[in-house]
């Protein structure tokens, strides 16, 4: 699977001005790549990831799944690529508090209206992620850290082609940090590429390829 991002363009109006927040970017990920954004705050990060993860509606250029142009779909179709292809662990995630752990990563199971069964796929990511003895847990017994594995499992349930995460590391401890780097780089082996964004320089070096962005434009470092 091949993601091109082209050209991507996105303005916002505040009062009488308007100003790029995402400045004509450009760059393709395959199967296997790790990818890292850095960047100051307001740079434009998030919303590139939101426009890659469907949420957005670019203001001009496109996103490219195996040459399909993304935004050229109607809303039925990117909601579906958003549910298929993708998988997000966003800046700020509640887990649904009133499902335990194996439910809340189930659940984008069903959303995508998938056939079969998704507990042996769930049970295998929680393996992955460490949190194997957690299933029946309710999410507001967990740890940050925790509910960051949960997350990601969560994100990975239907086998998405590009995993994107927007600072998953926030707030953890060293030692976490680095067991969910070490996953992002299993994810990216097994073959789904991997868009980080970080505010924690220790972790770009698991990605393969690092980019700095400033006032909306990318570049690769
Ligand atoms: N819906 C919106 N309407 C207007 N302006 C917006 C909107 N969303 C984001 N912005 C602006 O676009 C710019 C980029 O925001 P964005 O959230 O992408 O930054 P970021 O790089 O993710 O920052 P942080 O590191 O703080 O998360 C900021 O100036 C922000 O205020
Ligand atoms: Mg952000």
């Amino acid at each position: 699977m091949k993601i091109e991002i082209k050209n991507l363009i996105k303005e916002y109006t505040q009062g009488d001005q308007t100003f790029r927040a995402v400045n004509d970017v450009s760059f393709s990920i395959s199967n296997g790549d790790f990818f890292c954004v850095t960047g100051r705050s307001g740079s434009g990060k998030s919303t590139l990831l939101n426009i890659i993860a469907g949420l957005t509606l670019p203001t001009s250029g496109n996103v490219l799944l195996d040459g399909q142009e993304i935004f050229a779909l109607p809303d039925e179709a990117i909601s579906l690529y958003r549910n298929a292809k993708i998988g997000c662990v966003p800046q700020q995630y509640s887990l649904l508090s009133d499902l335990t752990v194996l439910d809340n990563i189930r659940l984008p199971f069903y959303l995508a209206k998938r056939d079969g069964d998704s507990e042996k796929e769930a049970q295998r990511l929680m393996a992955l992620v460490g949190i194997e003895k957690l299933a029946a847990r309710m999410p507001k017994r967990l740890s940050g850290g925790q509910v960051k594995r949960v997350a990601i499992a969560r994100a990975m349930i239907n086998k998405p082609g590009i995993l994107l995460a927007d600072e998953p590391t926030g707030d953890l401890d060293a030692q976490t940090t680095e067991d969910i780097m070490k996953i992002f780089k299993k994810v990216a082996d097994e073959g789904t590429a991997v868009i980080m964004v970080t505010h924690d320089l220790d972790t770009t070096e698991y990605a393969n390829r690092r980019f700095e962005m400033n006032s909306g434009i990318l570049s690769q470092k």
